[in-house]
């Protein structure tokens, strides 16, 4: 019993691995991914230790017809320019999410259902830079897209202030911070923000006050 409970401890946040696999997966996603840099951090350029982790699909969306930036995207870029932090978006390392939004449903269902880890495409930033990590991604199906549990599971977020934040149409934050705390137990969660996805893309003024309102209760 008390072995499986110390398994269990250890595969949150990527304390499962020992630090040359970890090596090993690094470089080869680094070598997957050469090429692909358009979504890679501005390396630390705010030096304030602070990242923003999201996650955000374009195409067709609930409420808000066929997207060029999602929700989720607007909410991020405006948390990090508020707040002058870095930008990490993870993107499927295979983007096998279909286009439609039905499609996308039945999709995010069954990898709910099989509890799956999406792997995501690297370089991530070097995490070790950054003691505040902001994290956000839409809600599917009430709970983190299973990507996201991918990355907390095989980054290493100990020791570090994570705050989590959704967008949604009805279901709030849909315990992102439970679940964060309990993916990453040896991490600080703070209280949330959850945006109406319809608000991202139609209520900018709105989500901005709303943002910085939650950022200034943060520093409470
Ligand atoms: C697969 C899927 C499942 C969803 N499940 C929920 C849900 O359980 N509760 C909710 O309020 N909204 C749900 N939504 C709506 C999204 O959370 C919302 O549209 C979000 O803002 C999309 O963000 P994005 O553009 O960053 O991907 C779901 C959307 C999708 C595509």
């Amino acid at each position: 019993m008390l072995t499986a409970v110390l398994m269990l401890f250890l595969a949150a946040c990527g304390a499962s691995k020992p630090a040359e696999q970890k090596e090993t997966e690094k470089e080869s996603q680094t070598q997957q991914t050469e090429t692909e840099t358009e979504h890679m951090p501005t390396e630390a350029a705010s030096g304030n230790g602070t990242l923003v982790v999201y996650f955000s699909r374009t195409g067709e969306q609930y409420t808000v017809g066929v997207i060029d930036k999602g929700n989720t995207a607007i909410v991020a870029e405006m948390i990090a320019k508020e707040t002058g932090a870095d930008l990490f978006e993870i993107l499927p390392e295979e983007d096998y999410y279909p286009y439609t939004y039905d499609e996308l449903t039945d999709v995010a269902r069954q990898e709910q259902n099989e509890n799956a880890r999406p792997a995501y495409q690297g370089p991530v930033p070097d995490l070790s830079k950054y003691d505040t990590v902001f994290i956000g991604a839409p809600v599917w199906w009430g709970d983190w897209p299973m990507i996201m549990y991918t990355f907390f599971e095989n980054e290493d977020l100990s020791g570090k202030t994570l705050i989590p934040f959704s967008t949604h149409e009805g279901s709030g934050l849909s315990g992102f911070d439970q679940k964060l705390s309990a993916a990453c137990p040896d991490s600080e969660v703070l209280d949330g923000l959850a945006i109406r996805g319809n608000d991202a893309q139609n209520d900018q003024d709105g989500v901005r006050s709303d943002v910085n309102e939650w950022l200034a209760g943060l520093n409470d």
